[in-house]
């Protein structure tokens, strides 16, 4: 994490409606509408796609998927690039897909699940906007995808032994690349919508040089 880029916990706000008026609301719009977008991130079945559309559709924002982008282009579906080209072949059409975005604005952009593993990617998130990790617990991940058929990083005899191997990996990255951390799994894509406008709040304040000490005043004492 670069020093400017502050990881801000939200596990504190535990009934987020409650801070998010429309006034609030209407904030964090504006911060995010000035010029730029908003990025999630996380493991497979972090709710990234359905929160992405929640949003975008209350900030009337357009929505774009990595994974999507993907499969237009290919015209495959992600596991038959996985099965005719490799996984190395789908990480570079991942690092283009992020290529094509630099300059887009007022955008809600879902990722993959495995952005993170490229080193080279990460400035190219941060580029397009803050970036929101959805992050849940091994249990609730393997409820939600464990029996999906359509993800090849899932290794369908074993996914829990998947799963838990990935997370080892992935967790570190997903910390060094995010500006917030919201945990999902108790809560349904609505909350966590609500969860990521009081969290940008707060993320733009921690952000401000206004609330940042200043260097003057630490040399007065
Ligand atoms: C992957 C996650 C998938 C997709 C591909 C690889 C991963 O996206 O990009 O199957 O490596 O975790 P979702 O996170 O949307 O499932």
């Amino acid at each position: 994490m670069t020093p400017d880029r502050r990881l801000v916990p939200t596990g504190g706000l535990t009934n987020a409606r409650e801070f998010v008026g429309k006034a609030r609301y209407d904030d964090c719009m504006s911060m995010v509408l000035a010029g730029r977008n908003l990025v999630l991130i996380g493991f497979m079945g972090s709710g990234k796609s359905s929160v992405g559309r929640e949003l975008a559709k209350r900030w009337n924002f357009r929505f774009l998927d990595t994974d999507a982008m993907i499969r237009h282009k290919y015209d495959l579906s992600i596991p038959e690039i996985f099965a005719k080209h490799g996984e190395n072949f789908f990480r570079e059409a991942e690092y283009q897909a992020l290529v094509r975005l630099r300059g887009i604005t007022s955008t809600i952009i879902a990722t993959g699940g495995g952005i993170v593993t490229q080193p080279r990617n990460l400035p190219l998130l941060r580029a397009l906007g803050p970036v929101i990790w959805l992050s849940a617990d091994q249990t609730t991940i393997l409820d939600r995808v464990g029996k999906s058929a359509h993800r090849p990083m899932l290794n369908q005899a074993n996914p829990e032994e998947s799963v838990t191997r990935l997370l080892k990996e992935r967790v570190p990255l997903y910390h060094q690349a995010a500006d917030l951390r919201i945990e999902t799994s108790e809560l349904t894509h609505r909350e966590v919508a609500d969860r990521i406008v009081s969290g940008l709040d707060q993320f733009r304040a921690s952000n401000d040089p206004k609330n940042q000490p200043r260097m003057d005043a630490n040399e007065a004492e």
